[in-house]
């Protein structure tokens, strides 16, 4: 029998459980190949005993439709940089790529597929390049990856976001004030941005695009009349003024990330200062961006994403991300997928579009 080992790594996404089944699927229709899963990206195959679950259909059938991951996952994994705690609890990153590497090979896999984001695909190139027949699944509702037009996740990220801000319009509406909407994007304002469009909100606020408050504060002005009148804004965990720096607190113990989190409030703050009359509220909408059930685009993305994978690896065309590109399903090498990061550009046309539309960026 052939075998491959199928892990997801980073932090989840609607989708991981819609690959996990598209690639069990595609492999029962050829003889002679056997699926297993990794528990918790490659803790599992670090651990002793291991955990490497089989892949049978009765593990697999359905889960296209639930968030999460029935393979659990990790941001405290990378073999490359492995948290280790010492005796005086403080934490030391080993490079434990070549124990895996040779754990891997003792376990005799044919083909390793592994569904992460940027940090889980640099984690593939590197164990490719110590000559592991990897296959890489791009994921992250960032959609920060350049490789690929779109990740999987990032649809049912931005309809849970539209869906808070339309009841958030609502209330602002009723009681004349500003609210302020923070979603996840550390890096890449993407989320945000195809909210406040989606949601219609005044104002936008992404890392990508530096903000004055002043001018901000001119903007909100311009929306009320006599104290009557009321503003959205959609800002980015990771915005930043042009003056100033963001929240963020410690990761948790051997994550490689700080923690973002909780720039509404200091938006909220700012404004304040800035001489904001308007009455605010600030609501940080968190991990609920990242669970439950994948929109029905990203459950077709990450099905067709799965079924790829597996064909590669038949393929035996190792070194190589799925992607998607130009409406077809395609792969990348992992050094391309790799290269660079996907982030809005100031003058793209979804950025001018939505200044069209009078959404300032305070820029
Ligand atoms: O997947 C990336 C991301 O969505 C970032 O936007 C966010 O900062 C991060 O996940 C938070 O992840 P966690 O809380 O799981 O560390």
């Amino acid at each position: 029998m052939k075998k491959v080992l199928v892990l997801t790594g980073g932090g989840d996404c609607p989708g991981l459980n819609a690959v996990i089944r598209g690639i069990a699927k595609r492999a029962r229709q050829e003889e002679g190949w056997e699926v297993y899963g990794s528990i918790e990206a490659f803790n599992g195959v670090f651990r002793e005993p291991q955990e490497i679950i089989k892949l049978t259909p009765d593990r697999t059938a359905g889960i296209h439709v639930k968030g999460g991951t029935i393979l659990k996952t990790t941001n405290k994994g990378n073999p490359i940089k492995f948290p280790v705690e010492q005796p005086d609890g403080s934490i030391k990153f080993e490079d434990r790529s070549d124990d895996l590497v040779k754990k891997l090979k003792e376990l005799g896999f044919d083909a390793v597929i592994n569904i992460g984001g940027d940090g889980s695909q640099k984690i593939s190139k590197a164990l490719f390049d110590k000559g592991i027949p990897m296959i890489g699944v791009p994921k992250t509702i960032d959609n920060d990856l350049s490789a690929t037009d779109m990740t999987f996740g990032f649809q049912t990220a931005v309809q849970i976001a539209t869906d808070s801000l339309d009841r958030l319009v609502s209330t602002a509406e009723s009681h004349y004030r500003v609210m302020i909407m923070e979603v996840m994007g550390r890096d890449a304002g993407w989320i945000a941005l195809h909210t406040a469009v989606a949601g219609g909100a005044e104002i936008c606020l992404i890392p990508e695009i530096p903000y004055d408050v002043k001018k901000l504060v001119e903007r909100i002005d311009l929306r009320y009349n006599n104290g009557r009148g009321f503003v959205n804004i959609v800002i980015a965990e990771g915005a930043k003024a042009k003056e100033g720096t963001i929240t963020s607190s410690e990761g948790s113990k051997g994550s490689e990330h700080v923690r973002l989190g909780g720039v509404a409030y200091q938006l909220s703050k700012q404004l304040k200062d800035a001489g904001c009359k308007a009455e605010i509220r600030e609501t940080v909408l968190g991990h609920v961006q990242r669970g439950g059930t994948p929109s029905a685009f990203d459950r077709v993305l990450a099905s067709m994403f799965g079924v790829k994978a597996f064909e590669l690896v038949l393929e035996k065309n190792f070194g190589r991300m799925v992607a998607l590109r130009n409406n077809s399903i395609t792969s990348v090498s992992l050094d391309e997928a790799t290269r660079e990061s996907n982030f809005v550009k100031p003058n793209s046309d979804i950025v001018r579009g939505a200044k069209g539309l009078g959404i300032s960026f305070g820029d």
